[in-house]
């Protein structure tokens, strides 16, 4: 049976299977970053705000280097997060995941 198009709920998990960058992504995510984000995405954490559908740009400039991309008006002003030059390769999978939550 198929869902009415125009219900439009909004649901906390994923709908669909993540594909294989996502998956990826998710293990790195969990790995790394739930000491302070929360393990959903879309809720605040302990010490770090909702991260789903956080762009590309923001994911690459914070893990990378700690700072905002130009315009980025951060969620909190603190200065907790660490840097993670390790995970450079996994940007784009971070970036995957975080915004496989993402409708419309
Ligand atoms: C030690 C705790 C900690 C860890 C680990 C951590 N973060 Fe954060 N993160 C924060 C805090 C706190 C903020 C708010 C700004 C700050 O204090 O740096 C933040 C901010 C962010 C933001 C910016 C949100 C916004 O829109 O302003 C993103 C994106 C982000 N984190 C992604 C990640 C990812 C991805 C990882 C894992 C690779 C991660 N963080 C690991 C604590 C953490």
């Amino acid at each position: 049976m198929l869902l009415p198009l125009l219900s439009c709920q909004k649901k906390a998990g994923n709908e669909r299977p993540l594909t294989a960058l996502e998956t990826r992504g998710k293990g790195v995510y969990l790995s790394n970053c739930i000491q302070c984000h929360n393990p959903d995405p879309n809720l605040d954490g302990s010490i770090g705000p909702a991260v789903a559908g956080s762009s590309l740009e923001l994911i690459e400039h914070r893990v990378l280097t700690r700072d905002y991309p130009a315009g980025h008006k951060p969620k909190r002003t603190s200065e907790v997060m660490p840097d993670f030059p390790q995970l450079k390769d996994d940007v784009p999978g971070l970036h995957a995941y975080l915004n496989s939550f993402v409708k419309n």
